[in-house]
């Protein structure tokens, strides 16, 4: 009788013992997933930039950014098929303040050198080319400083449809 309330007690304290494990596996204290950000990144000396117009007097992009004091390696090609007398396409950068109406109507009557007038060289920061379809150009500038710039296409009636923002950083 004695063993048997012996055997009883042990059975208990092993009960007791399992029913205590249900604390601390829940632990809130789990390490944090790594961040990848925060780094401080290192600026490239040379910012690659690549914009497209097609024949249906579109570029596939309206705003390009860059970093202040990069220099900037762009290449503007032409996805279409019709020839720079058709459907020419270049990308035109200008400087903060000009008007971009007045430029455009400066550009259309300067067609001997290719919708670039010399008369607004003041306004115009870089330029590529006048391309036509499977054309491309590049061009290599400086960054100008931190602000918003207009780009546009120069040839005549695209500036409507063909311009964007160059965001310098
Ligand atoms: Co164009």
């Amino acid at each position: 009788m004695k063993n048997l309330i012996h055997l009883f007690l042990i059975a208990f304290a092993l009960y007791a013992c399992g029913g205590g494990s249900t604390s601390s596996e829940t632990d809130s204290t789990t390490a944090q997933p790594e961040t990848t950000a925060s780094e401080p990144e290192s600026v490239p000396a040379v910012a690659e930039l690549s914009i497209s117009g097609d024949d249906a007097m579109k570029f596939n992009k309206t705003e390009l950014k860059v970093k202040e004091g990069q220099t900037v390696k762009l290449t503007l090609s032409h996805s279409g098929k019709l020839p720079k007398a058709a459907m020419g396409h270049n990308f035109v950068l200008l400087v903060q303040g000009a008007n971009m109406a007045d430029f455009g109507m400066a550009a259309m009557g300067a067609v001997d050198t290719d919708y670039i007038p010399a008369d607004q060289a003041d306004n115009i920061i870089a330029h590529t080319k006048l391309v036509g379809g499977g054309e491309s150009d590049t061009i290599e500038f400086e960054a100008p400083a931190k602000g918003t710039y207009d780009f546009l296409c120069s040839f005549p009636g695209h500036s409507a449809l063909m311009k964007g923002k160059f965001i310098v950083e």
